[in-house]
């Protein structure tokens, strides 16, 4: 059976129906065709981005921080990614699963890296994974893409490093770190990253790199500049309270809606107008 034409992208606003593969994102590029790409950690956040056509769903682990309430993202561990990815998976059909590999999940040698990913394809069907860092981790792309499996890059402010980094800040704003991060790009891109996150990069600089490169970059908090988007499941939908990182938009007030209709039930359930007659079996 011939492979599912990839290129055959019509408009810029319309999503394509056909199921998106890593290559798929290339010929995005090669079109000019913007790449969406959101996070999700279940079943029905999954069946939401495929309703709305997003092209890449990213279990991140920024599950750690917006799902499972750790502080940093460097407690989550393999067995709770694949746990989510799992869910995700069962509720997709053309969005690209991408599955962050956590925390010393990869770091360790290029063997625990080849076995971890490699339990990401098999338990929870993930069609890439993404691994934080640029040059040094290059070594550890090249024999992950031997191995068959397609490899999603970050680099900038790249969480797993915050304490290295000294906090959560925007990355590449010298000469030499941005030279760094240019390196690094082309570095991943060599050996045979697909596509790259650029996380916390002044536009201008994200904009270079973008352009410097083939494969696309997906950035979040890098301008628009950059060949897609991704953002976080619970900025985008305001589906927590208090601040939002200063990159994110919140399109909905999905914890005030979920308050909102909590204070409703509990109201009903005391004045015991919930349930009716319509929720009561006769
Ligand atoms: O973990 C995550 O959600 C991510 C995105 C912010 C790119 O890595």
């Amino acid at each position: 059976m011939p492979a599912p034409s990839t290129t055959r992208l019509k408009s810029k606003s319309a999503p394509t129906a056909s199921k998106v593969r890593s290559s798929t994102l290339l010929a995005f590029k090669q079109a000019g065709q913007p790449i969406t790409c959101v996070t999700a950690y279940d079943y029905p956040a999954a069946l939401a981005l495929e309703a709305a056509g997003v092209d890449v769903c990213l279990v991140g682990d920024s599950l750690g921080m917006v799902v499972l309430g750790y502080e940093s993202t460097l407690p989550v561990t393999l067995e709770e990614m694949i746990h989510h990815a799992k869910a995700v998976k069962r509720g997709l059909t053309r969005a690209l699963l991408v599955v962050d590999m956590p925390f010393m999940s990869y770091q360790a040698s290029v063997q625990q890296a080849l076995l971890s990913a490699g339990r990401l394809l098999k338990e929870c069907g993930a069609e890439a994974v993404k691994l934080e860092g640029g040059e040094e981790i290059a070594g550890t792309v090249r024999q992950l893409r031997e191995a068959g499996i397609a490899v999603m890059g970050h680099i900038g402010l790249t969480p797993q490093s915050v304490h290295a980094l000294g906090g959560y800040r925007v990355q590449g704003r010298d000469k030499a770190t941005a030279a760094k991060l240019l390196k690094d790009a082309k570095a991943l891109q060599a050996s045979g990253a697909f596509s790259i996150v650029l996380e916390g990069v002044p536009g201008p600089l994200a904009t270079r790199i973008s352009r410097a490169l083939k494969i696309p970059t997906i950035g979040i908090g890098a301008g628009v500049g950059c060949d897609g988007q991704v953002q976080v499941w619970h900025d985008l939908h305001g589906a927590l309270p208090g601040r939002r990182p200063r990159h994110a938009k919140a399109y909905g007030a999905q914890f005030d809606a979920q308050v909102a209709a909590l204070k409703l039930y509990g109201d009903q359930v005391r004045q015991r107008a919930f349930p009716t007659k319509d929720e009561t079996p006769a």
